[in-house]
């Protein structure tokens, strides 16, 4: 079938067929998850862009849905979000239906070309068949650009206090904040960023989340950036602070990344999930995305994140770990006992499988230098590991599997230690050709994909005076039939 092709992956959504980059609209209504995403369905590099649609009941696994959003006379679908008008304060609704609301970017690739720099504007879609069929707003765009080449990707939700509709917009070094009463007409309120976080790049993909640490309550605003990523090219950046409604304010001035890998990008939250935030990135680069060997796909989505914030060394970080419905997928979990791991014992043979996707988790007393070293028979090896000296979490996949497809590609990819904790804990999400690591609850995350000639069928640990103090390792089911 179309998902066993070499490099698909099995614990992942990745489109059936063709190209993909940012997930879109992210809703959960009425019990299903959709996940719309960045599609060109003609190709498997970047292209005119689509909306493609899939939709899930628990998160994990997900059926393909025909395309929501084609380009149209105002450009291509570029990336927004959906909200649900349950006041029908836009008017959309028909018959005490509530309409589902797409607020997304028009790119037309005319004005690009011509030099213009009123290219992108924002215009809105609605659905009154639970996501099945959209009608494109007649008076569209209706956010019009006012002179800013980079003006996207629309993040919109309900900001009850002021009863008003919330927008952060990318606009080129800094995220604009908007406000609407109808979805239709919008205000400017403030814009935040110019002179905070990495500047490297574009600003792209903002969401503006809020998130409670012991019964108070914070305002995160995440932003993407590319290029300019910790580890080269494109990925995300958030801020902890307070929102009043108007404006953003952080709490301090430091850069942090919600994931320092170089494969979790335009990342946002579903709406509709109320106190859970629930995050979703691609799992992929602008560095190579167009390369990567996949033949009639390219690309996919992380493991979808809950959010959650600590505290650390007296300041506010955001964590994210895998949602818990991939336990779903477990078919059993092994327990691998601590002193079973003398040096070089290979944990698969141990647990007595190598399962092509699974989770790991482990804790130890105390952190000292460790590696898990993944292998094949094909003479590959992907290296996860922590360096105490450096105190910086890292995976190495220069020797994981193919890399010739781009100079940009190879190598290893570090995440600084946030966590000052004497003790700590990590867990991997392992598939066919990703990989992803969470590190002391979720605070240093790093998401590499990599292109192995065949299955990773040996795990060792190599760690000289740091005990493993309990690891399991869960096979996990396939979500494609
Ligand atoms: C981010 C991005 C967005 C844009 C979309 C185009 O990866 O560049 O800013 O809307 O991709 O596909």
């Amino acid at each position: 079938s179309a998902y066993n092709e070499q490099y698909r992956l099995q614990a992942h959504w990745s489109p059936k067929a063709k190209w993909t980059n940012d997930p879109n609209g992210l809703i959960l209504h009425n019990g299903t998850y959709h996940l719309f995403y960045q599609h060109y369905p003609d190709s498997t590099v970047w292209g005119p862009m689509h909306w493609g649609h899939a939709t899930s009941k628990d998160l994990v696994t997900w059926k393909q849905q025909p395309i929501a959003l084609y380009p149209d006379s105002l450009g291509y679908i570029f990336s927004g979000s959906i909200v649900a008008d349950e006041k029908n304060t836009s008017g959309l609704g028909e018959g005490g239906k509530t309409p589902l609301v797409a607020i997304f970017t028009h790119h037309d690739p005319k004005g690009e070309k011509s030099g213009s720099s009123t290219y992108q504007n924002q215009s809105i879609a609605y659905s009154l068949d639970e996501g099945q069929t959209w009608t494109k707003y007649a008076n569209n765009p209706v956010l019009k650009n006012p002179g800013i080449k980079d003006f996207r990707d629309p993040k919109v939700f309900w900001y009850a206090p002021q009863n008003k509709w919330l927008m952060s917009l990318a606009t080129k070094d800094r995220i604009t904040f908007y406000s609407s009463a109808n979805l239709k007409n919008w205000k400017k309120e403030s814009e935040f960023g110019e002179k905070l976080g990495g500047h490297g790049g574009v600003w792209e993909c903002p969401d503006l989340i809020s998130l409670k640490l012991n019964g108070k309550q914070y305002w995160v605003l995440l932003v993407s950036i590319n290029p300019g990523g910790p580890n080269g090219g494109s990925a995300t950046q958030y801020f902890v602070g307070n929102f009043d409604g108007n404006k953003f304010t952080p709490l301090d001035s430091q850069t942090r990344w919600i994931d320092y890998g170089p494969d979790d990008y335009a990342g946002v939250t579903f709406g509709g999930t109320g106190d859970r935030k629930i995050f979703l990135g691609w799992m992929g680069n602008w560095l190579y995305a167009n390369q990567v060997p996949t033949k009639n796909w390219r690309n996919a989505m992380t493991i979808p994140r809950e959010l959650s914030l600590l505290s650390n060394k007296g300041r506010v970080f955001l964590a994210s770990t895998p949602v818990k419905e991939l336990g779903n997928l477990a078919m059993q979990t092994e327990k691998v006992d601590g002193n079973q791991l003398t040096p070089g014992a290979d944990v698969f043979q141990v647990i007595k499988q190598s399962p092509a996707q699974f989770t790991l988790h482990f804790t130890t007393p105390q952190l000292r230098d460790y590696k898990l070293v993944l292998a094949n028979d094909a003479g590959e090896e992907l290296v996860i590991g922590y360096d105490a000296a450096k105190t910086r979490y890292y995976i190495d996949r220069s020797k994981a599997g193919d890399n010739s497809f781009s100079k940009q590609f190879a190598g290893v990819a570090y995440a600084p230690r946030i966590s000052s904790a004497l003790n700590s804990d990590l867990k991997l999400v392992v598939d066919a050709s990703s990989i992803e690591l969470f590190a002391d609850g979720g605070l240093s995350n790093l998401t590499s994909v990599f292109f192995p000639k065949a299955p990773y069928t040996h795990l060792k640990v190599e760690a000289k005076d740091m005990k493993v103090e309990n690891m399991e390792v869960s096979p996990l089911k396939s979500i494609w039939k």
